[in-house]
């Protein structure tokens, strides 16, 4: 079912305005089925895999208006998604699949940062090598951070290595998007002065030359990135989604490498970084994540970020439901005037333990109502809680549209459990 989203959502909409796709899914199964439409579209391709850590990774749900103040008793951890595999050839496979796939969507111009730490990323060089070109190798980048923890038995191992390549020699690459003004900080050996324009320099002589460093100049970051942490505890940033990346690291390598308009693609989505950071740079974007709290998460982040346009969340595995079948939803239905419906939730059960609250909308992480048309479910009016809004609507109001089509409610509780309920 593909779930359509904006501010007011036109069912008769044919989506020529998409500013952005999530499909759940695996990467390499959806990348073989987007081949026929998106074949040479994209610009960039950003790809943070499991690093074959061998571990499990988690998402924290926050439940009801205590768990998103900050109540630490109205938190539950979901695994979101498993970086366990049989053997190392089972990764290399996966990865070799999704590298050869994204290769082919790749415009000639596009390029394609690839994410990992030092267990793969050797392997993984040969292996990009081998799909990309050796001659289209551009950079090993360095995400060095300073995160708590110290080994000792060898030096700690305190940075990721981002790959990067390029589809062929006309990539697009704007590093000056990406410069940051020089500033006023001292510098040793070097005399502070002012031009004929007033701007301010500093500057040195050398073999008998003088050397200027303006100020408002701009510097363009090398392949060390030591100037961007990772995201603290409280960062307002985080979603609760393990292995989260900063907006800043994902803003160098897509201000870099795309101009205002282009497609930028993520196959491990994970919480919507890169969708979130292209958004907001009016970039559009093409994202898969097989994990269902990662598709939940995005959704929620882009949904605070549109503004024009609508994006698409397809899972395959969302069914119709009808009213007599879902006992766990009730609603009210009513006319608020002669142009407008209003539903409004009046209980919903879910049958999981821990029992957390007495409240059913506490159990309720998000919902939406909408209209079903040609298998698409245009989004009218959602809810959902945040930080700065901790509290969720019991009721939502849905335009009576003049078209042959039939009203639905969207449901996702705080188990990840999620229903499509066609109102009768
Ligand atoms: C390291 S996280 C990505 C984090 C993301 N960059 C962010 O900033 O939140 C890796 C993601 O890959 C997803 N994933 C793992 N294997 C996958 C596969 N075969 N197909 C699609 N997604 C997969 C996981 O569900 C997880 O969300």
């Amino acid at each position: 079912m593909d779930l359509y989203y904006a501010e007011k959502c036109s069912i008769k909409n044919t989506g020529k305005n998409i500013t952005g796709h999530f499909i759940k899914g695996d990467a390499a199964t959806e990348l073989m089925i987007l081949q026929d439409h998106w074949q040479g579209k994209l610009q960039m391709i950003y790809l943070d895999p499991p690093f074959f850590t061998g571990n499990a990774f988690y998402f924290k749900q926050r439940i009801g208006e205590k768990g998103w103040e900050g109540d630490t008793k109205y938190i539950i951890t979901h695994q979101a998604y498993s970086d366990q595999w049989i053997d190392r050839a089972s990764f290399v496979n996966m990865l070799r699949q999704v590298l050869t796939l994204s290769h082919k969507l790749l415009k000639p111009e596009g390029s394609l940062f690839l994410h990992l730490d030092y267990r793969f990323s050797p392997h993984a060089r040969l292996l990009m090598d081998e799909i990309f070109g050796e001659e289209n190798f551009l950079n090993e980048i360095i995400w060095a951070y300073r995160t708590g923890g110290r080994a000792k038995r060898h030096f700690s191992r305190k940075h990721d290595t981002i790959l990067f390549y390029r589809k062929s020699n006309q990539h697009f690459f704007d590093p000056e998007a990406v410069g940051k003004p020089r500033g006023p900080l001292k510098r040793n050996n070097m005399k502070r002065q002012k031009d004929k324009d007033g701007r301010i320099f500093w500057s040195i002589r050398s073999g008998g030359k003088e050397y200027r460093y303006y100020e408002d100049s701009i510097i363009i970051p090398s392949d060390v990135w030591d100037d961007i942490s990772h995201l603290q505890q409280k960062d307002p940033e985080r979603t609760g989604y393990d292995t989260q990346k900063p907006e800043s690291l994902l803003e160098r390598m897509v201000l870099s490498t795309t101009r205002q308009g282009d497609w930028v693609g993520d196959f491990f989505a994970g919480s919507g970084t890169t969708l979130a950071v292209a958004q907001k740079n009016g970039r559009k974007w093409l994202a898969v994540d097989k994990s269902v709290f990662s598709m939940y998460v995005s959704r929620k982040r882009l949904l605070q970020l549109i503004s024009e346009g609508f994006f698409v969340f397809s899972d395959s595995s969302l069914k119709i439901t009808n009213s007599s079948d879902s006992s766990n939803v009730l609603y009210t239905v009513s006319f608020s005037d002669k142009n407008t419906i209003k539903v409004k939730l009046v209980d919903y059960s879910c049958k999981q333990i821990p029992c957390l609250s007495n409240n059913f909308l506490d159990y309720v992480d998000f919902w939406s109502v909408g209209y079903i048309n040609s298998d698409r479910y245009f989004v009218q009016d959602y809810t959902f809680r945040t930080h700065t809004n901790p509290f969720i609507k019991q009721e939502l109001a849905i335009p009576i549209i003049e078209v042959k089509s039939e009203i639905a409610v969207h449901i996702v509780d705080i188990y990840g459990k999620q229903s499509l309920i066609i109102i009768r």
